[in-house]
């Protein structure tokens, strides 16, 4: 019990340092070493934007895999994770620090966003190891897509940004194929099209506020 009381003070900590909005990475941005563009203000703004969705996307990583530690009692499970959570950790810092040097702010919908993803990581997490890993590859496998769709809507311009949405794509592309080798199950299509459609209120949000 004593074990438990700590795992959950060490996640609302956590959780807290999340929100506050100035996480630090472990890695530099991969954007910088690339030279700031002179960018068109409506070109600006449209990256902020972005990156305020990526920034939030992030966020929700961050409560779903917290969920997940706290709804699951796997501890092989919960290492084999630990290596993607420090990534999120990273692209987190990374896309609330564009935001910045952008211009922009930082959504003011992120707790919202976040306790709706920490009750949904932890009630896959109460699932099973391999319901709760087939969670993690479908959410993955969605960022990918989205990662993807941000790239083309940026076009061949602010590489900076360009920059950190393409590490991001290609580590999330990893934390699908890690939870795919530890046996994640394909999750029913309505699942997988709920998962869309709140991605897609929160993602449609965020880009406005
Ligand atoms: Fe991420
Ligand atoms: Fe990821």
């Amino acid at each position: 019990m004593v074990f438990d009381l700590d795992r959950y003070i060490n996640e609302f900590d956590r959780g807290l340092r999340v929100l506050e909005g100035e996480p630090q990475a472990a890695r530099p941005s991969p954007a910088e070493v690339l030279p700031e563009e002179a960018l068109e203000r409506d070109l600006r703004r449209h990256a902020a934007a972005l990156m305020r969705v990526n920034h939030c996307g992030e966020v929700c990583a961050q409560a779903l895999y917290q969920g997940q530690r706290l709804g699951s009692r796997n501890e092989d499970l919960k290492s084999a994770l630990s290596t993607a959570a420090a990534e999120e950790s990273d692209h987190l810092a990374w896309s609330a620090q564009r935001v910045r040097e952008l211009g922009g702010r930082l959504s003011l919908f992120a707790p919202i966003w976040y306790a709706g993803s920490l009750a949904l990581g932890y009630a896959a997490g109460r699932l099973g190891n391999r319901w709760n890993l087939g969670f993690l590859a479908e959410t993955e496998r969605q960022v990918e897509e989205h990662l993807q769709g941000h790239l083309e809507r940026l076009g061949t311009q602010d590489a900076k940004t360009r920059a950190v949405i393409e590490t991001m794509k290609q580590e999330e592309a990893g934390h699908r194929r890690a939870a795919e080798s530890l046996g994640a199950r394909e999750l029913p299509a309505p699942v997988k099209l709920g998962m869309r459609c709140a991605a897609k209120l929160m993602t449609t949000v965020s880009y406005w506020a």
